[in-house]
């Protein structure tokens, strides 16, 4: 079957092309044997067809040398690049007749190379050619598929190669986050004695925009190890970050207009949490001995958000995680007890310009901190942390004045 339409204007082939890279494709790689021979090409123009029966297409240049063999391969493996595949996806777009030993592959169990690292092997056969003018229409019946791993995929846009973001993700600024770095660098001095001191970690963590914090600066004492990177994101979603929402009306709106589904119970449930970290001073995470199993989750979950290839489906499952792990913030202690696993303790670091108590953006946490402590200890930990982010408070006043005005400039801020 042909399909022949005559224009009804004459169509500059530059402005078809220019127009047509205004629409972004996403990439996947085309693979066969043929002669034993692994064969493979890079296609922008999959799509899927009809779910019953179930049938993709795509859209090969009919003059295409890789092609011509392709068609001829008894199976097809259609693979759904990944973002951090943009290198897999140039070698193999190149004529390099090594190519398939320059990139990780295996057989499938039908007989087409499938790419390790995709993000889905679609396993099909060709089943009908419709020519398109100088393309084909190429449809194939899907014999078996799967996601082999959940990240965000590899799309093409204007000749480049890009990733896939959710608002909640959206990268920031190099600039931005140096500035916001730099500022908690002026914590640097306080950092290292509490580490010391408590044998503990000990952390700036520093808002980068109006959903996420970041560790600015850290330092471990005793026999903790570095288990964060500076830089990553931390997210501002309920519960995690309410000393560092606490202070400002504005940015506990915002917190709270993350909770999702927007549950009047719930809502007020954490309402009274920030009123207590306003009271008492701090935020504590505690965990009981039945919480270890949900917290490594919550843990796991952080991590995989601050890698930030998280597909749309599995941001919905993370922030589910996080909603279901409230039962270990907003505590506090009482004073006659013992046994404490205290996960983190966090104090804000009140903005030196300000004469009531308003964040700075900047808030101390200590973590691995020793188990099994009595409610005295906690204090003394909430003491220094308090004492520590005053210092800090007025090295943002002084010697560090420039670096806070500047973050406190191009940050977004907003009412913090
Ligand atoms: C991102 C990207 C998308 C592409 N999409 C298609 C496509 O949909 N159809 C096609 O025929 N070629 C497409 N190509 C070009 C082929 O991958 C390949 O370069 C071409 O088939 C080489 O010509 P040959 O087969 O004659 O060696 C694409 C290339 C890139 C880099």
């Amino acid at each position: 079957m042909t399909i022949s339409t005559e224009p009804a204007h004459t169509i500059d082939p530059r402005t078809f092309r220019d127009v047509m890279g205004h629409y972004p494709t996403g990439v996947v790689l085309v693979t066969g044997m043929l002669d034993q021979q692994p064969i493979g090409m890079v296609v922008g123009t999959f799509s899927s067809v009809s779910l019953e029966p179930p049938l993709v297409s795509f859209m090969p240049m009919t003059t295409s040398e890789t092609y011509a063999k392709l068609r001829q391969a008894e199976n097809l493996c259609i693979n759904v690049l990944a973002h951090d595949q943009s290198s897999v996806c140039r070698t193999l777009a190149s004529k390099d007749p090594e190519k398939f030993h320059k990139v990780d592959w295996e057989l499938s169990d039908y007989g087409a190379p499938q790419i390790k690292g995709a993000v889905a092997h679609i396993h099909c056969r060709l089943d009908q050619e419709v020519e398109a003018g100088d393309h084909y229409i190429s449809l194939c019946a899907v014999d078996d598929l799967q996601v082999v791993r959940s990240v965000t995929p590899l799309l093409f846009f204007q000749g480049g190669y890009g990733g896939f973001s959710t608002t909640g993700m959206a990268a920031y600024l190099d600039e931005e986050l140096i500035s916001a770095v730099r500022v908690a660098e002026a914590a640097r001095p306080q950092l290292d004695r509490l580490a010391d001191t408590h044998r503990c970690s000990a952390a700036a963590l520093i808002q980068i925009d109006e959903t996420a914090q970041t560790i600015g600066a850290s330092s471990y004492g005793g026999s903790t190890e570095m288990d964060e990177r500076i830089g990553v994101r931390i997210p501002l979603i309920p519960p995690l970050g309410e000393a560092a929402v606490a202070w400002s009306p504005q940015q506990s709106q915002r917190w709270l207009d993350q909770i999702f589904p927007q549950d009047e119970e719930v809502i007020f449930g954490y309402r009274q949490t920030l009123e207590k970290v306003r009271d008492q001073g701090y935020a504590v995470a505690r965990i009981g001995d039945s919480d270890q199993e949900g917290y490594v989750q919550l843990s796991e979950a952080l991590r995989e958000y601050g890698l930030g290839e998280l597909t749309p489906v599995r941001e919905r499952e993370v922030r589910r995680v996080f909603a279901e792990s409230h039962r270990y913030f907003g505590g506090s202690i009482g004073t006659e007890e013992t046994g404490l696993n205290i996960a983190s303790v966090v104090v804000p670091v009140f903005d030196p310009a300000e004469q009531s108590l308003r964040n700075s953006g900047l808030v101390l946490r200590l973590g691995n901190l020793p188990q099994g402590v009595d409610a005295e200890t906690v204090a003394h930990w909430v003491n220094d942390l308090q004492q520590a982010a005053d210092e800090v408070r007025d090295t943002l006043g002084s010697v560090a004045q420039r670096d806070f005005t500047r973050y406190r400039a191009t940050e977004l801020r907003g009412g913090a």
